[in-house]
């Protein structure tokens, strides 16, 4: 069952807003999907008072940098690599986790570059991924009906009735586990940067079986050389003077959460949210009159569009002229995420119908979220031979249709966790028991995430000849 289409919580202001005016709440006038209502008004407005007076995350001149580099990629002169856990918790907010994960993301960039021979946009979900959409609302555990884990920007993952129900301190806690994370990822980038990538950091056994292993090790190789040519003729060391730009970006869910965070900047026009370098729109909060399009047609940040079954192209490019109705670059990534197997059959006919709309947008391919499946044993998991095939699959179809490919959008981490099968380690079935994590979607390990770069780069290899 799907929620029911409903009002949120009235919060004050928002009842002044009449007219087709927009402001940061008049989303609220709006139906919504995808968030429940919380059971204490009073409790939410404070909460989300006080949201709204505390500093912001990030700032409108990155956010404006990013939108710049993602107009690069709409036409191939840099790449987008967006990727992190489907769901951050408050409790993976820890220095081992961060650590790894832009270490993931960093050496998935390298090798990229290295492959590619173009500069890629690093674009983490994380420092806000904390709400999720679920497709059913409720849910029973031993004989017990409650809501549904909706993560925990909105109620907790403990199965009791109590515990599911949305809390409004949440806001605040989420704000404040993601100000802890971008204040220690900003920390690794500017001055950390060189332990990050340092060869032994790469951890490359895993390959040995594979048919790439020797191609795989030469990169490497190459790519420390590079670094420590880069260092050698840049002592004060590499991250000084070639600082890494890591960007943040989560999907706007919790429109009470973002919208507290968007403010105006001085001597620039426009709203800007500034808990995120850039959100998204999710599968199942894109209709046309509802919340979320009316919240994201006022603010300035690079949006990501998700673009996957059930298709409707017409209300999508309605949602293109509401959201970006000027034909900003740099300002939509539509992320496809088809499933491997229908790729062919749906994505032909949507790149010509962008394309004669006049829309400028990034073309981006998620290849996880239309590929999960269930085991036997009722263990969620995606086959990464699926993953590829999809993003393989993608590659070619833009290829044929004269388009271009900007970038992927992954769920992965960079921990040794068992939530996909398949990849170089072998990692079976059986297998996924031995370090299961995610709450909600399963993610690529470490591993996985390495060869997975190494196989886009191949693939956007053949798109340039
Ligand atoms: C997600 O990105 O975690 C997600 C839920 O995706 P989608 O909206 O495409 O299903
Ligand atoms: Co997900």
């Amino acid at each position: 069952m799907s929620t029911v289409i409903k009002r949120a919580n009235q919060l004050r202001g928002a009842e002044l807003l009449k007219g087709d005016g927009w402001n940061p709440l008049s989303w609220n006038q709006k139906e919504i999907e995808q968030l429940p209502a919380y059971p204490d008004t009073d409790k939410l407005q404070s909460s989300f008072d006080e949201l709204k007076s505390l500093p912001p995350l990030i700032t409108s001149w990155e956010i404006e940098a990013l939108k710049e580099k993602l107009a690069h990629a709409a036409d191939g002169r840099s790449f987008l690599l967006q990727g992190g856990d489907c769901a951050e918790t408050f409790d993976s907010c820890t220095s081992v986790k961060l650590v790894n994960s832009l270490k993931v993301m960093l050496q998935m960039s390298f090798i990229l570059i290295h492959e590619m021979g173009i500069p890629i946009v690093r674009v983490g979900r994380v420092a806000g991924q904390y709400a999720k959409p679920r497709s059913n609302d409720y849910e029973v555990v031993d004989g017990e009906k409650m809501m549904n884990y909706r993560g925990d920007l909105i109620n907790s993952f403990m199965p009791k009735v109590e515990a599911r129900l949305p809390d409004p301190d949440r806001l605040v806690e989420a704000y404040q586990k993601s100000a802890l994370s971008l204040n220690f990822l900003r920390a690794l980038s500017d001055e950390g940067f060189a332990d990050l990538q340092h060869p032994e950091q790469w951890e490359l056994d895993f390959m040995q079986n594979n048919e790439f292993y020797e191609e795989y090790e030469q990169m490497v190789n190459s790519i420390n050389k590079a670094i420590k040519f880069m260092d050698a003729i840049t002592p004060n060391r590499l991250n000084t003077s070639h600082k890494v730009d890591f960007y943040t970006s989560h999907e706007a869910l919790n429109l009470f959460y973002e919208s507290a965070q968007t403010r105006k900047v001085p001597r620039k026009t426009g709203w800007f949210n500034l808990s995120a370098h850039m959100v998204w729109l999710g599968n199942r909060t894109q209709q046309l009159d509802g919340a979320h399009v009316e919240y994201l047609r006022g603010i300035q940040n690079p949006i990501g569009i998700k673009v996957g079954p059930p298709f409707d192209i017409d209300n999508n490019l309605a949602i293109l002229d509401k959201v970006n109705p000027n034909h900003e670059a740099g300002k939509i990534v539509l992320i496809t995420r088809m499933g491997h197997e229908e790729v062919s059959k749906y994505l032909p006919s949507y790149i010509r119908a962008i394309k004669r709309s006049g829309h400028p947008v990034v073309w981006s391919c998620d290849p996880m979220h239309g590929n999960t499946y269930s085991t036997g044993n009722n263990v969620k998991t995606r086959r990464f031979d699926d993953i590829l095939q999809e993003i393989r699959d993608t590659f070619s179809v833009h290829r044929s249709e004269g388009s271009n490919l900007g970038g992927v959008h992954l769920e992965l981490t960079g921990d040794n966790v068992t939530e996909c099968v398949g990849g170089a380690n072998g990692l079976n079935e059986e297998g996924l028991s031995s370090n299961y994590e995610t709450y909600c979607d399963p993610r690529l390990n470490y591993e996985q995430s390495l060869e997975m770069a190494f196989l886009v780069a191949k693939e956007w290899n053949k798109s340039q000849k």
